[in-house]
């Protein structure tokens, strides 16, 4: 009996795991989706271990329950800590973004990469492994940034105050001679624009969003959607004008279901 739906649930824990949709809904655009956005609870990349695993696990048995055919977590907070947790108690494919960003970076050239990330991931040292594991002598310079996050939830995304603090973050970097930026946190493609002008040309900046839709695709496109209603709906534990008018300025698209959830019930 084969199943006529193949459904995948992403969350992060605001509009950052956005970054990643837009790269699947471009390699994938017939997906069918649930987003689910932990607006209520952000940042996760301030929390303990502890937090972030229980938050994450929330988030997932709630994408299972609405019958998702692989989990994409699109947060490195929750990739750096609880996707061995995740794995355990869902039983379908969980793909983080970790793997993927660091694979996304070598494969970019980088041999000097500076990476960049909430507290909790910088602390967790999972790029360094991820990194390692492929390239054992890559050199890397990393830096929490955990002022990235709010200011994009707070919408200023290309602004002179976020240009100031992404010099307070990255100068010292950039003279230890950075070849390659790695967006650790998935919030942090939205400041693109400003991380260019702060990084100057000669760095390459590079983000885990498209590897990640890669992975996603290869899994997916294994068992292409048939026929039926496809469509992305959007689950915020806290629903904010400002999450959905970003939303749909960085996606191009309208996000047309939009629901509350309680995550902690
Ligand atoms: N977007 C999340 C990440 O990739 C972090 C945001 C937060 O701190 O909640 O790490």
């Amino acid at each position: 009996m084969g199943k006529d739906r193949n459904r995948i649930g992403i969350f992060d824990s605001g509009i950052g795991g956005i970054t990643v949709l837009k790269e699947i809904l471009s390699l994938l655009p017939d997906s069918d989706v649930v987003y689910l956005g932990d607006c209520a609870r952000l940042p996760y990349g301030t929390k303990s271990p502890r937090t972030i695993i229980r938050y994450s696990l929330q988030c997932g048995q709630f994408l299972a329950s609405k019958n998702i055919d692989m989990l994409v977590v699109a947060c490195n907070t929750a990739s750096s800590h609880a996707l061995p947790a995740l794995e355990e108690a869902l039983n379908i494919p969980v793909i983080g973004v970790v793997d993927s960003g660091s694979r996304a970076a070598i494969d970019a050239g980088g041999k000097s990469i500076g990476v960049i990330g909430t507290p909790s991931t910088i602390r967790s040292g999972a790029y360094e492994i991820a990194l390692r594991a492929l390239v054992p002598g890559v050199r890397i310079h990393s830096r929490a940034c955990p002022l990235f996050v709010p200011l994009v939830e707070e919408g200023w995304c290309d602004d002179a105050i976020t240009e100031q603090v992404a010099h307070r973050y990255l100068d010292e970097l950039l003279h230890q001679g950075i070849d390659t930026l790695l967006l650790g946190c998935t919030h942090y493609p939205l400041l693109k624009q400003v991380l260019r002008r702060v990084a100057g040309e000669g760095v390459r900046i590079v983000d885990s969003a498209v590897s990640t839709a890669r992975v996603v695709a290869g899994i997916h496109g294994t068992f292409l959607p048939a026929d039926g209603a496809r469509s992305v709906v959007y689950y915020l534990s806290d629903v904010s004008e400002r999450f959905i008018e970003l939303g749909e300025v960085f996606l191009g698209r309208k996000m047309e279901y939009v629901y509350e959830v309680d995550l902690c019930v």
